[in-house]
């Protein structure tokens, strides 16, 4: 279905949308902002990624963000040629933005999609970035490889906007079509035209941001202030272990006063919140600001893998075999970018123990190629290990039995909760328990 205008049309300004939209990145961002939009747009939806774009073709969304019922009934068009967007009167990129290994920002995809995007871009078009990055890309960065590709001029020609993506992957209460999404433009009347066109996805309504700089920043923010939050309950409960204390104890007491925030100790995984402190740090750097707090959360965050290892190896007598449960990055999502569970895993075997690790969601081949863990399976059937880590929340690891539990453990091994999965599970007294 295609609509008619936005109303920030009206005026005959040089802004001119017809609601044709391109999505630039149909991973776990772009894929269900493109199923949002087509319910009220023209979508076509491009991916450099050939085999992701046959499997959405064929009704498969491996993120399992969207199921193929809803995939095959969506009008959106998937293509892995950008010459099918030229027509496009507004072009979303929503395309990864990592770190590198000296976590510095990696902009060369957003870079390449802007490179992609440029040569096809019609007059009047706008270019909406969703990636997460640092205030000041979209308009520093993005502005002039469009302009260089496209020969046109930003904010003459054709326009920039930026509405950060909040979606939470596995989340099915807080989905892009019930969020309150924040939309920016270098013009007035480029934020009122996305205030339409996003509105029309989401039931939450939209914010429209003082200006561009203003959105990118209050996305990094967001993960920042999470990232911290969960380094310092991740802080206390080192402190805790040394005192014999469980944090999820001393928090669920603490969090019955009014103000107390609910943040849980853990790895923090994934390319979001462990990723975009980096961003905004980096760019405090290039304005000379040393940004301390931000990266000691990163730094007691990414120490919690080693931790979390070492704590169990102390609860061990001598080499043992160790079953880990769950390596996603979190619960009840195949996603295995940037897992913590592989420090755990490393530093187990570093420790000289036999570990063998088993995820219902991760994909076995890119567990096997990008982490080089060979995934094992049919749970019922692992018996007699030394000891289990719960690493991963996965529902299917929450609704095993105690006995099931007790018989991985064979029937007096280490039950090691990372995430407080069994914390209120009754065991035989012979099962040892440690728990953070
Ligand atoms: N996943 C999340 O929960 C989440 C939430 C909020 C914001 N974000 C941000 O959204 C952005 C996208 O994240 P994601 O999780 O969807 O990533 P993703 O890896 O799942 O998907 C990105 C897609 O972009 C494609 N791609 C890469 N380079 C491209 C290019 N030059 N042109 C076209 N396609 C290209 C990839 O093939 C992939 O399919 C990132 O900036 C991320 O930080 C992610």
């Amino acid at each position: 279905m295609v609509h008619t205008a936005p109303a920030a049309l009206k005026g005959g300004n040089k802004v001119s949308v017809k609601t044709k939209i391109s999505i630039v990145g149909l991973g776990y961002v772009g894929l269900p902002l493109a199923v949002a939009l087509a319910r009220s747009f023209d979508v076509i939806g491009y991916d450099v990624n050939a085999n992701r774009v046959k499997e959405l073709r064929q009704g498969h969304d491996r993120t399992m963000e969207i199921d193929t019922p809803s995939l095959r009934a969506s009008s959106v068009r998937f293509t892995t040629d950008i010459n099918d967007t030229r027509d496009a009167d507004i072009h979303i990129v929503t395309v990864p933005t990592p770190v590198d290994e000296d976590d510095k920002p990696d902009l060369n995809p957003l870079k390449g999609a802007c490179e992609a995007v440029g040569p096809v871009l019609k007059k009047g078009a706008i270019v909406v970035v969703e990636s997460t990055v640092y205030p000041g890309v979209t308009e520093d960065v993005c502005g002039p490889i469009l302009e260089e590709t496209s020969g046109m001029t930003s904010g003459a020609d054709f326009y920039l906007g930026y509405s950060p993506e909040r979606i939470n992957p596995g989340d099915k209460v807080h989905t892009v079509d019930k969020i309150i999404k924040v939309v920016s433009g270098q013009t007035e009347e480029v934020t009122d035209i996305l205030a339409d066109v996003y509105g029309a996805a989401t039931t939450g309504g939209t914010y429209r941001a003082r200006n561009i700089k203003t959105a990118e920043a209050a996305k990094v923010i967001e993960n920042a202030q999470r990232d911290i939050n969960i380094a310092f309950v991740n802080e206390a409960t080192m402190i805790f272990q040394k005192l014999g204390i469980s944090a999820y104890d001393v928090l669920e007491t603490a969090g019955t006063k009014w103000n107390f925030l609910n943040f849980t100790p853990g790895l923090v995984g994934g390319h979001c919140i462990g990723v975009d402190p980096f961003y905004l740090a980096h760019r405090a750097n290039e304005v000379g600001h040393f940004a301390d707090l931000i990266l000691t959360g990163r730094r007691i965050n990414e120490n919690m893998g080693r931790f979390i290892a070492e704590s169990v190896h102390s609860n061990l007598s001598g080499k043992s075999k160790i079953l880990v449960l769950g390596v996603t990055f979190k619960e009840n999502v195949p996603d295995l970018r940037n897992t913590k569970v592989v420090d755990i895993i490393q530093v187990l075997r570093e420790l000289g123990h036999e570990v063998d690790v088993h995820d219902p969601l991760a994909d076995k081949d890119e567990a096997s190629q990008f982490l080089d863990i060979d995934l094992i399976e049919n749970l019922s059937d692992l018996k007699g290990y030394d000891a289990i880590v719960g690493a991963v929340a996965h529902s299917v690891y929450r609704d095993l039995s105690p006995a099931a539990l007790e018989e991985m453990v064979g029937g007096n091994g280490l039950l090691a909760d990372v995430k407080g999965i069994w914390r209120n599970t009754e065991f035989s007294p012979a099962i040892k328990r440690w728990q953070l």
